[in-house]
């Protein structure tokens, strides 16, 4: 079983996007998954519909005993192959204040719902985390063995997702062995952007191949099946198909680092899945053609500075 944290420190990237995205790729595979929405937002949740629980997440984590675990979990509205710990408002105010050493009950609550005599054999949970490294975040990544860091291919994406990194690599060292950075998704990629593409190449300098080689492309499909409470692998529009497509590459690879168990940050190379296709040029929708163009930024662009926070345009 696999345990993966979606974390960025800026709101509104596509933590939830990647989450439901990598959960609806999961259910096509036929992969049993959990979704826990840490968020106190409650987006996942919304967008998954499951069926009243008589506990959440907040439950679960003030109290994560057995007759608390066994009735928070509930199958969503998707499939039953999805199951949901719900997040909501409740959640505010453990993420912030002192520890009081309630962060380990997460990885509690996990290493319970891992023994198949508590339930379904989960073989993928997907914590979506909130925008903050507070408690919540921090729990999460205690709890993961896997960490997925979510950005958009914008000003700040390689100092955020440098930080992101940093809490990852201090909870590895500190307390959590097991984790393991797994890559940096882009999302909201668009591929006629020379911004983006300048901050895609800028990404891939820093991090080289944790940078996955595929970006989700900006896309309506995904707010629109996100609204009507619908894995975007049955929203059959050509940007639904797009990015689905673009979501089962992204789990592949996810499910293969994990394996690998990739961490650490590799000096920049070519990939040799990487490709320089591009959807929207081509019209297409195939899976090569989603892939990010991996190159230098046009001789236009601004150069690229030596430091590695991203230069201020
Ligand atoms: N690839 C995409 N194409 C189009 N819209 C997108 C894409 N990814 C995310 N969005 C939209 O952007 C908004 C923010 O996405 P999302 O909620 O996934 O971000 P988040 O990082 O989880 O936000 P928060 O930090 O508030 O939890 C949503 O309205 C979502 O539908
Ligand atoms: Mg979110």
């Amino acid at each position: 079983m696999q345990t993966v944290a979606v974390l960025s420190l800026k709101g509104g990237v596509g933590k939830t996007t990647v989450t439901l995205g990598l959960a609806s790729a999961a259910l096509r595979r036929g992969i049993k998954t959990l979704v826990i929405d840490l968020d106190p937002q409650g987006n996942a949740t919304a967008t998954l519909d499951p069926q009243p629980a008589q506990f959440g997440l907040a439950e679960v984590l003030t109290t994560p005993r057995p007759p608390v675990l066994s009735q928070a979990v509930s199958r969503s509205a998707w499939d039953e192959q999805v199951h949901v710990l719900t997040g909501n408002h409740a959640l505010e105010e453990l993420n912030e204040g002192p520890d009081e050493g309630t962060l380990p009950n997460l990885a509690r609550a996990i290493a319970w719902y891992a023994d198949p005599a508590n339930g379904p054999r989960y073989e993928l949970i997907l914590l979506d985390c909130p925008p903050s490294l507070g408690r919540l975040t921090r729990s999460a990544l205690l709890a993961a063995t896997g960490a997925l860091v979510v950005t958009e291919p914008t000003m700040y994406a390689v100092s955020g997702a440098q930080r992101a990194f940093a809490a990852i690599e201090r909870t590895r060292k500190e307390h959590n062995p097991r984790l393991r950075a797994l890559g940096v998704v882009v999302n909201k990629f668009r591929s006629r952007s020379h911004e983006h593409m300048y901050r895609i190449a800028e990404l891939r300098e820093s991090f080289g191949q944790l940078v996955m080689p595929v970006a989700l492309p900006d896309r309506l499909a995904v707010q629109q099946a996100a609204g009507s409470c619908t894995p975007i692998h049955e929203w059959s529009t050509p940007g639904g198909r797009e990015i689905a497509l673009a979501f089962n590459l992204v789990l592949a690879r996810m499910l293969r680092s994990s394996r690998r168990g990739r961490h650490h940050l590799e000096p920049p190379e070519a990939d040799e899945e990487e490709t320089s296709g591009d959807a929207e040029r081509n019209g297409s929708a195939n899976g090569s053609a989603l892939q990010a163009p991996v190159r230098r930024p046009p001789a236009n662009a601004p150069r690229r500075p030596d430091e590695p926070q991203p230069a201020k345009r």
